[in-house]
């Protein structure tokens, strides 16, 4: 099994005292932070400003999700926020090849995001390009969401295509990320995982994040 990397979503921890939040779990190899813009998903969150805050105070690197319209033009103002990974929704860039080089020129990781009913295949020839496929496993917007098993296939079709172009891109999954649901992840192919609800929801979310990885890697 490839590396396991467990990247909380901080949507449902407490905003007035994030980085206190993102203290309570000093192993998370990324924190998740899900913008969103009342466009692109029917939900509003928070934007480069907060990134940065925590980005200067946070020990681990940054993974910004961005459920917004026009990633093309907001994208490159996440890395200079400070973030280390950025995501943009293939539904949403004009030009995604442009954008991940823009972002990879500028420094961070560059990832694609498909909703649960995007196919992966006529994307195929933009995974050279990435650092990153994230296939979303509920419909965006919301934390707390039930995992949709029908993006099960996709994973692995991903899989398949990711391994086929070789070197080093990570699948990531986001949505429903449980103790319940993390091994069907896994054995599908992905090897990055979002959890939100579960992991702050849990009495001791550092810990949850421990026995994500472990379960994620069984
Ligand atoms: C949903 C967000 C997720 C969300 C996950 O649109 O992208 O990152 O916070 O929350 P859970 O793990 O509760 O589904
Ligand atoms: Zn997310």
């Amino acid at each position: 099994m490839a590396d396991v990397r467990i990247t909380p979503s901080l949507l449902n921890a407490d905003f007035a005292r994030i980085a206190e939040e993102a203290a309570r779990i000093p192993s998370a190899d990324f924190l998740h932070m899900d913008v969103m813009d009342n466009h692109f998903v029917p939900n509003l969150t928070l934007g480069a400003p907060v990134i940065e805050s925590l980005a200067r105070s946070a020990a681990q690197p940054i993974d910004a999700h961005l459920m917004i319209e026009d990633p093309d033009r907001w994208g490159p103002a996440f890395v200079e926020a400070g973030a280390s990974s950025v995501t943009f929704h293939v539904e949403a860039a004009h030009a995604p090849v442009r954008l991940a080089r823009e972002l990879r020129a500028k420094g961070a990781r560059a990832s694609m995001a498909l909703k649960p009913t995007t196919p992966i295949e006529p994307y195929a020839d933009l995974l050279p390009e990435l650092d990153m496929v994230l296939v979303m496993t509920v419909e965006p917007g919301f934390g707390g969401q039930k995992f949709l098993d029908l993006c099960l296939p996709k994973i692995r079709r991903t899989r398949e295509l990711l391994d086929k172009v070789g070197g080093d891109i990570w699948l990531q999954v986001d949505g429903g990320v449980s103790v319940e649901t993390i091994e069907r992840c896994a054995e599908a192919g992905a090897d990055t995982f979002v959890a939100g609800s579960a992991v702050f929801g849990a009495d001791d979310p550092g810990a949850m994040v421990e026995t994500l990885r472990a379960q994620a890697a069984a």
